[in-house]
Protein backbone atom coordinates (compact mmCIF):
# COMPACT_ATOMS: atom_id res chain seq x y z
CA UNK A 1 0.00 0.00 0.00
CA UNK A 2 2.79 2.58 1.12
CA UNK A 3 4.84 1.97 -1.84
CA UNK A 4 1.87 2.14 -4.25
CA UNK A 5 0.73 5.30 -2.50
CA UNK A 6 -2.67 3.67 -1.69
CA UNK A 7 -4.71 5.96 0.69
CA UNK A 8 -7.98 7.19 -0.31
CA UNK A 9 -7.00 10.33 -2.71
CA UNK A 10 -5.36 7.44 -4.76
CA UNK A 11 -8.17 4.98 -4.55
CA UNK A 12 -11.19 7.34 -5.69
CA UNK A 13 -8.78 8.31 -8.45
CA UNK A 14 -8.28 5.19 -9.42
CA UNK A 15 -11.94 4.81 -9.58
CA UNK A 16 -12.61 7.52 -11.26
CA UNK A 17 -9.99 6.25 -14.25
CA UNK A 18 -12.01 3.21 -14.28
CA UNK A 19 -15.22 4.45 -14.54
CA UNK A 20 -16.68 3.07 -11.64
CA UNK A 21 -19.46 5.27 -10.71
CA UNK A 22 -22.57 4.28 -8.21
CA UNK A 23 -25.18 3.08 -11.28
CA UNK A 24 -22.11 0.44 -11.55
CA UNK A 25 -22.07 0.01 -7.86
CA UNK A 26 -25.86 -0.70 -7.65
CA UNK A 27 -25.74 -3.18 -10.59
CA UNK A 28 -23.02 -5.31 -9.04
CA UNK A 29 -24.80 -5.57 -5.82
CA UNK A 30 -27.89 -6.16 -7.39
CA UNK A 31 -25.97 -8.87 -9.30
CA UNK A 32 -24.80 -11.28 -6.20
CA UNK A 33 -27.23 -14.20 -6.76
CA UNK A 34 -26.07 -14.48 -9.88
CA UNK A 35 -22.05 -14.48 -8.12
CA UNK A 36 -23.39 -16.88 -6.39
CA UNK A 37 -25.16 -19.32 -8.52
CA UNK A 38 -22.19 -19.31 -11.05
CA UNK A 39 -18.91 -19.23 -8.89
CA UNK A 40 -17.94 -22.31 -8.68
CA UNK A 41 -18.62 -23.16 -12.34
CA UNK A 42 -16.86 -20.15 -13.04
CA UNK A 43 -13.70 -21.11 -11.11
CA UNK A 44 -13.99 -24.67 -12.32
CA UNK A 45 -13.93 -23.14 -16.54
CA UNK A 46 -10.72 -20.87 -15.87
CA UNK A 47 -9.03 -23.70 -13.60
CA UNK A 48 -9.53 -25.98 -16.50
CA UNK A 49 -7.64 -23.52 -18.80
CA UNK A 50 -4.72 -23.03 -16.06
CA UNK A 51 -4.68 -26.87 -15.70
CA UNK A 52 -4.72 -27.63 -19.43
CA UNK A 53 -1.33 -26.27 -20.34
CA UNK A 54 1.95 -26.97 -19.00
CA UNK A 55 3.51 -23.57 -18.09
CA UNK A 56 0.16 -22.78 -16.09
CA UNK A 57 0.01 -26.46 -14.52
CA UNK A 58 3.47 -25.96 -13.00
CA UNK A 59 2.03 -23.66 -10.20
CA UNK A 60 0.23 -26.72 -8.66
CA UNK A 61 2.08 -29.21 -7.51
CA UNK A 62 -0.57 -30.85 -5.69
CA UNK A 63 -4.38 -31.39 -5.23
CA UNK A 64 -4.38 -30.11 -1.57
CA UNK A 65 -2.36 -26.50 -3.43
CA UNK A 66 -5.58 -26.84 -6.52
CA UNK A 67 -8.68 -26.99 -3.91
CA UNK A 68 -7.46 -23.92 -1.38
CA UNK A 69 -6.88 -21.71 -4.07
CA UNK A 70 -10.08 -22.66 -5.94
CA UNK A 71 -11.93 -22.11 -2.89
CA UNK A 72 -10.06 -18.76 -1.97
CA UNK A 73 -11.12 -18.23 -6.18
CA UNK A 74 -14.53 -18.50 -5.48
CA UNK A 75 -14.28 -15.70 -2.19
CA UNK A 76 -12.54 -13.69 -4.74
CA UNK A 77 -15.22 -13.48 -7.25
CA UNK A 78 -17.84 -13.22 -4.96
CA UNK A 79 -15.66 -10.05 -3.74
CA UNK A 80 -16.48 -8.77 -7.28
CA UNK A 81 -19.78 -8.13 -6.38
CA UNK A 82 -19.68 -6.85 -3.36
CA UNK A 83 -20.67 -3.34 -3.87
CA UNK A 84 -17.48 -2.08 -1.49
CA UNK A 85 -14.41 -1.31 -3.07
CA UNK A 86 -12.47 0.65 -0.48
CA UNK A 87 -9.02 0.62 0.97
CA UNK A 88 -10.03 -3.23 2.70
CA UNK A 89 -10.63 -4.06 -0.69
CA UNK A 90 -7.77 -3.58 -2.82
CA UNK A 91 -5.25 -4.82 0.49
CA UNK A 92 -7.55 -7.83 -0.41
CA UNK A 93 -6.25 -7.64 -3.98
CA UNK A 94 -2.85 -6.31 -3.48
CA UNK A 95 -2.84 -9.75 -1.63
CA UNK A 96 -3.72 -11.59 -4.29
CA UNK A 97 -0.85 -10.16 -6.47
CA UNK A 98 1.67 -10.67 -3.60
CA UNK A 99 0.38 -14.27 -3.84
CA UNK A 100 0.72 -14.31 -7.76
CA UNK A 101 4.23 -12.27 -7.68
CA UNK A 102 5.52 -14.45 -4.68
CA UNK A 103 5.23 -17.85 -7.08
CA UNK A 104 7.01 -16.36 -9.57
CA UNK A 105 3.52 -16.20 -12.27
CA UNK A 106 4.26 -13.91 -15.24
CA UNK A 107 1.93 -11.01 -15.88
CA UNK A 108 1.01 -13.01 -19.29
CA UNK A 109 -0.72 -16.47 -17.62
CA UNK A 110 -2.48 -13.49 -15.48
CA UNK A 111 -3.76 -11.41 -18.33
CA UNK A 112 -4.80 -14.92 -20.11
CA UNK A 113 -6.52 -16.00 -17.46
CA UNK A 114 -8.20 -12.80 -16.95
CA UNK A 115 -9.54 -13.04 -20.66
CA UNK A 116 -10.85 -16.69 -19.82
CA UNK A 117 -12.51 -15.23 -16.44
CA UNK A 118 -14.58 -12.54 -18.87
CA UNK A 119 -15.18 -14.94 -21.30
CA UNK A 120 -17.07 -17.29 -18.81
CA UNK A 121 -18.78 -15.01 -17.09
CA UNK A 122 -20.67 -13.16 -20.17
CA UNK A 123 -21.92 -16.75 -20.92
CA UNK A 124 -23.38 -16.64 -18.09
CA UNK A 125 -24.37 -13.26 -18.02
CA UNK A 126 -26.20 -14.36 -21.24
CA UNK A 127 -28.03 -17.47 -19.52
CA UNK A 128 -28.86 -15.12 -16.73
CA UNK A 129 -30.37 -12.36 -18.63
CA UNK A 130 -32.34 -15.25 -20.80
CA UNK A 131 -30.38 -13.78 -23.91
CA UNK A 132 -31.15 -10.24 -23.18
CA UNK A 133 -27.71 -8.89 -24.54
CA UNK A 134 -27.98 -5.36 -23.76
CA UNK A 135 -28.75 -5.97 -20.34
CA UNK A 136 -25.89 -8.89 -19.87
CA UNK A 137 -23.38 -5.91 -21.80
CA UNK A 138 -24.28 -3.44 -19.50
CA UNK A 139 -23.57 -6.22 -16.76
CA UNK A 140 -20.43 -7.64 -18.18
CA UNK A 141 -19.29 -3.30 -18.45
CA UNK A 142 -20.07 -3.15 -15.06
CA UNK A 143 -17.83 -6.52 -13.56
CA UNK A 144 -15.14 -5.47 -16.51
CA UNK A 145 -14.47 -1.95 -14.75
CA UNK A 146 -14.19 -3.77 -11.24
CA UNK A 147 -11.47 -6.65 -13.16
CA UNK A 148 -9.64 -3.95 -15.02
CA UNK A 149 -9.19 -1.90 -11.54
CA UNK A 150 -8.22 -5.53 -10.02
CA UNK A 151 -5.21 -6.09 -12.90
CA UNK A 152 -3.91 -2.48 -12.57
CA UNK A 153 -3.58 -3.55 -8.81
CA UNK A 154 -1.99 -6.79 -9.60
CA UNK A 155 0.23 -5.13 -12.35
CA UNK A 156 1.40 -2.55 -10.19
CA UNK A 157 2.06 -4.96 -7.01
CA UNK A 158 4.51 -6.95 -9.71
CA UNK A 159 6.15 -3.13 -10.42
CA UNK A 160 6.56 -2.61 -6.63
CA UNK A 161 8.11 -5.72 -6.41
CA UNK A 162 10.55 -5.81 -8.78
CA UNK A 163 11.64 -1.89 -8.38
CA UNK A 164 12.31 -3.16 -4.64
CA UNK A 165 14.03 -6.10 -5.90
CA UNK A 166 16.32 -3.99 -8.07
CA UNK A 167 16.80 -1.58 -5.36
CA UNK A 168 18.31 -4.62 -3.14
CA UNK A 169 20.53 -6.05 -5.89
CA UNK A 170 21.90 -2.31 -6.17
CA UNK A 171 22.44 -2.15 -3.10
CA UNK A 172 24.33 -5.07 -2.68
CA UNK A 173 26.02 -4.31 -5.76
CA UNK A 174 27.69 -0.65 -4.97
CA UNK A 175 28.85 -2.29 -1.42
CA UNK A 176 30.77 -5.05 -3.72
CA UNK A 177 32.40 -2.50 -6.04
CA UNK A 178 33.88 -0.44 -3.11
CA UNK A 179 34.78 -2.74 -0.53
CA UNK A 180 37.39 -1.13 1.64
CA UNK A 181 39.77 -3.48 3.52
CA UNK A 182 41.78 -2.66 6.68
CA UNK A 183 45.63 -3.88 5.78
CA UNK A 184 46.90 -1.70 8.74
CA UNK A 185 46.19 0.91 12.20
CA UNK A 186 44.55 3.47 9.98
CA UNK A 187 45.83 2.09 6.31
CA UNK A 188 42.95 0.89 4.34
CA UNK A 189 42.98 -0.66 0.83
CA UNK A 190 40.39 -0.01 -1.62
CA UNK A 191 40.84 -2.47 -4.65
CA UNK A 192 38.93 -1.24 -7.63
CA UNK A 193 38.10 -3.99 -10.56
CA UNK A 194 36.37 -3.05 -13.40
CA UNK A 195 35.42 -0.40 -15.57
CA UNK A 196 35.04 3.27 -13.75
CA UNK A 197 32.42 5.82 -15.16
CA UNK A 198 31.27 9.06 -13.80
CA UNK A 199 28.83 7.58 -11.71
CA UNK A 200 30.91 4.62 -9.95
CA UNK A 201 33.65 7.40 -9.53
CA UNK A 202 31.64 9.29 -7.71
CA UNK A 203 30.38 6.56 -5.59
CA UNK A 204 34.50 5.35 -5.04
CA UNK A 205 34.68 8.91 -3.86
CA UNK A 206 31.93 9.03 -1.19
CA UNK A 207 33.40 5.65 -0.09
CA UNK A 208 36.80 7.23 0.31
CA UNK A 209 35.99 10.15 2.24
CA UNK A 210 33.57 8.22 4.60
CA UNK A 211 35.82 5.63 5.63
CA UNK A 212 38.78 8.18 6.08
CA UNK A 213 36.84 10.04 8.04
CA UNK A 214 34.89 7.08 9.91
CA UNK A 215 38.55 5.15 10.24
CA UNK A 216 40.89 7.53 11.19
CA UNK A 217 42.86 6.81 7.90
CA UNK A 218 46.20 7.81 6.90
CA UNK A 219 46.67 6.00 4.03
CA UNK A 220 44.02 5.20 1.87
CA UNK A 221 45.51 3.09 -1.00
CA UNK A 222 43.47 2.70 -4.34
CA UNK A 223 44.76 -0.60 -5.93
CA UNK A 224 43.09 0.12 -9.66
CA UNK A 225 45.22 -2.92 -11.28
CA UNK A 226 42.10 -3.69 -12.12
CA UNK A 227 40.45 -1.09 -14.15
CA UNK A 228 41.23 -1.50 -17.86
CA UNK A 229 39.69 2.15 -18.64
CA UNK A 230 38.64 5.25 -17.26
CA UNK A 231 36.15 7.54 -19.44
CA UNK A 232 38.04 11.14 -19.81
CA UNK A 233 35.44 12.95 -18.03
CA UNK A 234 36.13 10.87 -14.86
CA UNK A 235 39.84 11.10 -15.56
CA UNK A 236 39.33 14.92 -15.61
CA UNK A 237 37.00 16.00 -13.19
CA UNK A 238 36.56 13.16 -10.93
CA UNK A 239 38.52 10.37 -8.55
CA UNK A 240 41.92 10.34 -10.75
CA UNK A 241 42.67 13.94 -11.11
CA UNK A 242 41.35 14.78 -7.38
CA UNK A 243 43.57 12.06 -5.42
CA UNK A 244 46.11 13.62 -4.48
CA UNK A 245 44.60 16.97 -2.83
CA UNK A 246 43.11 15.83 0.40
CA UNK A 247 44.79 14.14 3.39
CA UNK A 248 45.24 11.71 4.65
CA UNK A 249 48.05 11.13 1.72
CA UNK A 250 46.36 9.29 -1.26
CA UNK A 251 48.55 7.25 -3.39
CA UNK A 252 47.22 6.69 -6.77
CA UNK A 253 49.16 3.43 -7.92
CA UNK A 254 51.56 3.79 -11.05
CA UNK A 255 49.89 1.77 -13.98
CA UNK A 256 47.27 4.08 -14.71
CA UNK A 257 44.44 2.72 -16.55
CA UNK A 258 43.66 3.10 -20.11
CA UNK A 259 41.93 6.28 -20.41
CA UNK A 260 38.92 6.03 -22.89
CA UNK A 261 37.19 9.17 -25.19
CA UNK A 262 33.78 10.08 -24.01
CA UNK A 263 33.46 13.03 -25.41
C1 LIG B 1 -8.15 -14.59 -13.50
C2 LIG B 1 -6.94 -14.63 -13.00
C3 LIG B 1 -6.65 -15.08 -11.59
C4 LIG B 1 -7.29 -14.76 -10.45
C5 LIG B 1 -8.50 -13.87 -10.28
C6 LIG B 1 -6.62 -15.45 -9.37
C7 LIG B 1 -6.98 -15.40 -8.03
C8 LIG B 1 -6.25 -15.94 -6.99
C9 LIG B 1 -6.57 -15.79 -5.59
C10 LIG B 1 -7.76 -15.03 -5.04
C11 LIG B 1 -5.61 -16.41 -4.89
C12 LIG B 1 -5.48 -16.53 -3.36
C13 LIG B 1 -4.55 -15.44 -2.84
C14 LIG B 1 -4.50 -15.44 -1.34
O1 LIG B 1 -5.42 -14.93 -0.75
O2 LIG B 1 -3.52 -15.97 -0.78
C15 LIG B 1 -4.71 -17.01 -5.84
C16 LIG B 1 -3.63 -17.76 -5.50
C17 LIG B 1 -2.94 -18.51 -6.39
N1 LIG B 1 -3.04 -18.47 -7.77
FE1 LIG B 1 -4.30 -17.30 -8.82
N2 LIG B 1 -5.59 -16.20 -9.89
C18 LIG B 1 -5.58 -15.99 -11.24
C19 LIG B 1 -4.72 -16.55 -12.14
C20 LIG B 1 -3.83 -17.54 -11.82
C21 LIG B 1 -3.04 -18.27 -12.77
C22 LIG B 1 -3.07 -18.06 -14.28
C23 LIG B 1 -2.29 -19.16 -12.05
C24 LIG B 1 -1.28 -20.17 -12.50
C25 LIG B 1 -0.66 -20.14 -13.62
C26 LIG B 1 -2.59 -18.96 -10.65
C27 LIG B 1 -2.02 -19.64 -9.62
C28 LIG B 1 -2.22 -19.39 -8.29
C29 LIG B 1 -1.54 -20.09 -7.22
C30 LIG B 1 -0.53 -21.23 -7.37
C31 LIG B 1 -1.97 -19.53 -6.03
C32 LIG B 1 -1.55 -19.92 -4.61
C33 LIG B 1 -0.35 -19.08 -4.20
C34 LIG B 1 0.09 -19.41 -2.80
O3 LIG B 1 0.49 -20.56 -2.58
O4 LIG B 1 0.04 -18.52 -1.96
N3 LIG B 1 -3.52 -17.97 -10.55
N4 LIG B 1 -5.11 -16.70 -7.10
Amino acid sequence: MEILKLNDEELHRRLAFFEVTEEDVARLTGLKSFAERWTNDITEGLYELIMGQPESRAFFPDQATLARVKKLQNAYFLGLFSGKYDLNYVRDRLRVGMAHERIGMPPKLYLGAYRRYLALIHARLLEHFKGNASEAAKALESIRKVIFFDMALAIDTYIAAYLETMTRHQAAIRELSTPVIKVHDRILLLPIVGTVDTQRAHQIMDTVLLQVVEQQAKVMILDIAGVPVVDTKVADHGLWSNLDWKSPECTRDRSFPKVSNSR
